[in-house]
């Protein structure tokens, strides 16, 4: 068997990137896909301008510039890691936005439908684009990152919040009716997460030492953190797990919220 060849959607950047970089690291070939082109284009350049020297990387990265919204998206990203790897093992859908608009906003149902198209619509051309090759090579693994904000609500985020509770229990299905196929369907749950999704939030006064505070472990969370997350989901470690939504929140979820945290150590 060769190297096991890996979908990941969202490539270009954050927790997608760091799982492109994880998952070369660790052998394998690597169908990267965004919508971000110029971004794409830094994934395979060398010397990488993140600086993580290609050699490091043993694994192949194939770029592929779509929108996930898209079934030709769907289509084509399968059809490049069979032609490129001629098999298909791992499929991490990742790709998402954020951006709710105020109730009161012109535009804000129609940034709800591209937050669902891209969010839930996106996940769900993925899911039915990439059974069919993970069930010839005999099973596989999906995983898709879901969001802490799909397992509760937070003020102002309403779009994303149900778009994020869409994917849940949308894995949650895919899981039930792929099991018998032999592949297995998984979610993440980052909470709040060092990426560039999350920069306008991090430029406001104050924010990150506030909302860091409210998570038990203190801190928001890494990309690498996330993407190795994703690595157990999509390793035989997690052979007997299917169907799960695995927090990586630093405890944000686990906890009630009736009581005030405690005060910084
Ligand atoms: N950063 C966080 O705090 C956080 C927390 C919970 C969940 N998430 C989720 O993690 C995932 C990755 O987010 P991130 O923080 O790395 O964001 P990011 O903005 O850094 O990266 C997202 C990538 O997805 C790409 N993308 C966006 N729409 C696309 C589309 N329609 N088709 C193809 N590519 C598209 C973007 O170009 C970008 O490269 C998202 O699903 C997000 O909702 C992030």
């Amino acid at each position: 068997m060769g190297r096991p060849s890996v979908i990941i959607t969202g490539a270009a950047s954050g927790i997608g990137l760091a799982c492109v970089q994880l998952f070369a690291e660790r052998g394998c070939n690597v169908v990267a896909v965004d919508a971000d082109e110029a971004g794409l284009a830094d994934l395979t350049r060398t010397p990488r301008p993140d600086g993580v020297p290609t050699s490091d990387r043993p694994g192949e990265i194939v770029p592929l510039v779509g929108d996930v919204s898209a079934q030709e998206t769907g289509t084509a990203m399968v059809q490049a890691a069979v032609d490129h790897f001629g098999r298909l093992d791992t499929v991490v859908l990742n790709a998402g936005i954020g951006g709710t608009l105020p109730w009161e906003d012109e535009g804000a149902i129609a940034r709800l439908d591209r937050i669902l198209a891209v969010n839930v619509r996106g996940v769900a051309i993925g899911i039915r684009s990439a059974a069919p090759a993970l069930r010839a090579t005999g099973g596989g693994a999906i995983v898709v990152t879901a969001s802490s904000a799909g397992l509760a609500a937070d003020p102002g985020n309403w779009a994303y919040n149900a778009s994020k509770g869409a994917v849940v229990n949308l894995v949650r299905a895919a899981a039930l009716d792929l099991a018998a196929t032999n592949i297995r369907v998984n979610a993440i749950a980052p909470g709040l997460t060092e990426t560039p999704l999350m920069a306008r939030h991090r430029d406001v006064p104050g924010l990150v030492d506030a909302s860091s505070r409210r998570i038990p472990l203190q801190r928001w969370g890494r990309a690498r953190e996330q993407a190795a997350a994703i690595w157990f989901l999509a390793s035989a470690d997690a052979a007997y797990i299917t169907g799960a939504v695995l927090a990586a929140d630093g405890g944000l979820t686990a906890m009630h919220g009736a009581v005030p945290p405690p005060p910084l150590a």
